[in-house]
């Protein structure tokens, strides 16, 4: 299997900062994972899917692993039910699309995500009313310590709001997913945006459901081609009942949903907007015209320039309101 060294990873970000990888591979199958995890037990490792939720501030010291497991393949099939097995390195919105074509529910609106499947349980990727959680049954990985086989069951997961055990430990190497997906599907109203793009459909079908998640963001978010960026770069604040009323008091009108007992989520790209953020730019870097929660990349190739402006954001935020936001991104 091919090492390469002193690897550009500015293709390998979407945010296109430059950084050097003194270690760099893509391994195609388990084996060849586990070759290398033998071959290099004392280096330091990154896993790397499609670079579209991460940015690099600073040369990578160690080995960077991308997977490149890229099938396929139906292994369940019942009169009700289809358990579909991808890749790690399958592009998120291709499965999508095809699923989709095929009549098979569960993954519609999660269309036009960035990135890999194989990074869809590590942040327990959300839109529009549904989370990867919903329909994934099995995730397999490689024990980045000990080269050794694991698999996780939904429940051994440990998924949250943009959150799962592979995110907390890092320790594992995603190298596929199996979703369970339903053959037939009818369509429940869970998100005002998609009912407005709908326009009254209540009966709509998977592909028309696509279409309008699609133009949803499209309108909403930047070509990641033209504004290189990461999506939303904050996560939406996660609030008890307290926090919430002290904000209220701030901003009367703030959005708030309720997601549990005592515990209440309030919308970022709102309060970013509310402190003066919206479509505003510093240097090379700015927040999206149509979307606060997205910091755009407007010329520079030094990922610490983002890393300031977001923490100006922060700031900002916090002085006005209270508030800390966690990044959504994953910054090295
Ligand atoms: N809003 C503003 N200003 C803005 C944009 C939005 O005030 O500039 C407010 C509005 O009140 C709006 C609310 O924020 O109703 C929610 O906005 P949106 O529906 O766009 O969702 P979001 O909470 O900002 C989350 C995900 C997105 C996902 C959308 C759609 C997180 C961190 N982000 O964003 O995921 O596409 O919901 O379901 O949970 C991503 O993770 O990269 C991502 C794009």
């Amino acid at each position: 299997m091919k090492i390469q060294h002193n690897k550009q990873l500015q293709q390998y970000n979407s945010f296109r900062t430059k950084a050097v990888a003194r270690l760099f591979c893509e391994p195609q199958s388990v084996d060849e994972l586990s070759e290398i995890l033998k071959s290099f037990p004392d280096e330091n490792k990154l896993i790397l899917g499609a670079g579209n939720n991460l940015f690099f501030t600073k040369n990578y010291d160690g080995l960077i692993i991308k997977p490149a497991m890229y099938e396929i393949n139906i292994i369940s099939d019942d009169e009700n039910f289809v358990e579909i097995e991808a890749g790690a390195a399958v592009e998120w919105d291709n499965l999508v699309e095809e699923c989709v074509s095929k009549g098979y529910s569960g993954l519609e609106n999660l269309s036009l995500i960035p990135g890999s499947v194989g990074a869809s349980p590590i942040q327990n990727i959300g839109a529009y009313g549904s989370e990867a959680k919903d329909t994934i049954t099995l995730v397999k990985t490689v024990d980045i310590k000990t080269g050794e086989q694991k698999e996780f069951t939904n429940n051994e997961c440990r998924f949250g709001y943009r959150d799962s055990i592979f995110k907390q430990t890092r320790r594992y190497i995603i190298t596929s997913v199996i979703f369970r997906l339903n053959k037939s599907f009818t369509y429940e109203e869970k998100y005002v945006d998609l009912s407005r793009e709908l326009k009254g459909n209540l009966t709509p079908s998977l592909s028309q459901i696509r279409e309008a998640i699609i133009a949803i963001r499209s309108r909403k978010l930047p070509d990641v081609n033209k504004l290189p960026n990461a999506g939303s770069f904050f996560k939406n604040p996660i609030l008890t009942k307290e926090e919430k009323e002290a904000l209220q008091k701030k901003i009367v009108d703030v959005p708030i949903y309720n997601i549990g007992e005592n515990s209440f989520k309030t919308s970022a790209a709102f309060l970013i907007e509310k402190a003066g953020f919206k479509g505003k730019t510093i240097g090379k870097v700015g927040t999206y015209e149509n979307h606060a929660l997205v910091i755009i990349n407007l010329g520079t190739e030094d990922g610490n320039d983002i890393l300031n402006f977001a923490q100006e954001i922060r700031n900002e935020v916090d002085k006005q309101f209270g508030i800390i936001l966690e990044p959504e991104v994953w910054i090295f």
